[in-house]
């Protein structure tokens, strides 16, 4: 079935039966298939008596040979899959067979994409990208400290210079367009996080998904806000660069020397929320964050940070 999609990527029109001939099928073979890549990618593909079938727009797959060339130093190796459970999950197994790191997992489409707080993650096919980078922590628990909000601040720097100019941040690390969702970020950690550990740093970026019924949340997509086709591949080579400079620099200096910038790109500074952890709920205005990522929160004029994964913030209906 993908060697038929590769035969109509250049969305132009293909007959049947050149389309039958350079597969070694029947013309009603390749019927089926198409009906298959309707139904399984979710793609549209134009059938016209006379001229053969068409894709409604060209794919443009991802190629570790454009991420290299469009790097401008040598990239993080990628490894990219047309299909798999998670690149998050596929990171760690690859990490556990002792693949060495950092490297990068890229994936056409997840059947399994894991959000944050056991959420799932929509990932259809060839639209957006989904993206987990594995590295090596050497460094002990400070190496940890606010490396989630680093990510999420450079995929949102990313997302300014590819021109959605109003990306800004939600704590602890989603990435929003006013109030919907453009990117999401999801660490996962094995090994002994105060000594050595592995962390693979999953990354969901909406690039041209325009429609689907799927997602439970408000979300917008690099597409919707530019009007413009996203080159996935670029978007890879450009991330591996921003990511290697800013996870230097946080390896470095630690979270507080980005503090301030994270907070100029909060969008819910100063705004009233509830912390919300399993059944609990904390209300408060939110301050910005402390030098180690936690979020300060002013609890009736007494100001505390929360820090954890599990957390996730609200707004209140009254703020
Ligand atoms: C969130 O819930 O906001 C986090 C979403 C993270 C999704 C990405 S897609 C690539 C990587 N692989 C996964 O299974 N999840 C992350």
């Amino acid at each position: 079935m993908l060697k038929l999609l590769s035969l109509l990527r250049d969305g132009r029109f293909h007959s049947g039966e050149d389309l039958g001939a350079a597969l070694g099928i029947s013309r009603s073979a390749v019927w089926k298939q198409l009906q298959n890549l309707e139904s399984e990618l979710n793609l549209t593909i134009f059938k016209v008596r006379g001229k053969g079938y068409k894709l409604s727009e060209p794919l443009h797959l991802l190629s570790a040979q454009t991420i290299v060339s469009d790097a401008s130093h040598a990239p993080w190796p990628v490894f990219i899959h047309d299909e798999i459970d998670s690149t998050n999950a596929e990171g760690l197994r690859m990490a556990a067979r002792g693949q060495s790191t950092p490297f990068v997992v890229l994936a056409e489409r997840q059947n399994a994409g894991r959000g944050r707080r056991g959420r799932q993650w929509v990932s259809p096919f060839a639209e957006n990208l989904y993206y987990s980078a594995v590295l090596r922590i050497e460094g002990g628990m400070r190496q940890l400290e606010g490396l989630s909000l680093v990510v999420g601040l450079t995929v949102m720097r990313v997302l300014h210079v590819l021109g959605v100019k109003q990306a800004g941040l939600k704590w602890p690390n989603d990435v929003l367009v006013a109030d919907r969702k453009i990117a999401g970020i999801l660490l996962e950690l094995v090994g002994d996080p105060a000594d050595v550990c592995h962390v693979v740093l999953g990354i969901g970026v909406n690039v041209n998904m325009q429609a689907t019924d799927q997602v439970d949340q408000p979300w917008t997509s690099m597409r919707c806000e530019t009007g413009a086709t996203v080159d996935r591949n670029h978007l890879v080579a450009l991330l591996s660069g921003e990511l290697e400079r800013e996870l230097k620099k946080h390896q470095a200096h630690g979270f507080a020397v980005f503090q301030a910038e994270w907070e100029r790109a909060h969008l819910w500074q100063g705004r009233t929320v509830s912390l919300i952890a399993g059944t609990s709920r904390i209300d408060g205005v939110v301050k910005g964050v402390d030098a180690h990522g936690g979020l300060r929160l002013d609890l009736n004029g007494i100001e505390k940070s929360f820090s954890g994964g599990e957390l996730s913030l609200r707004l209140r209906d009254d703020s």
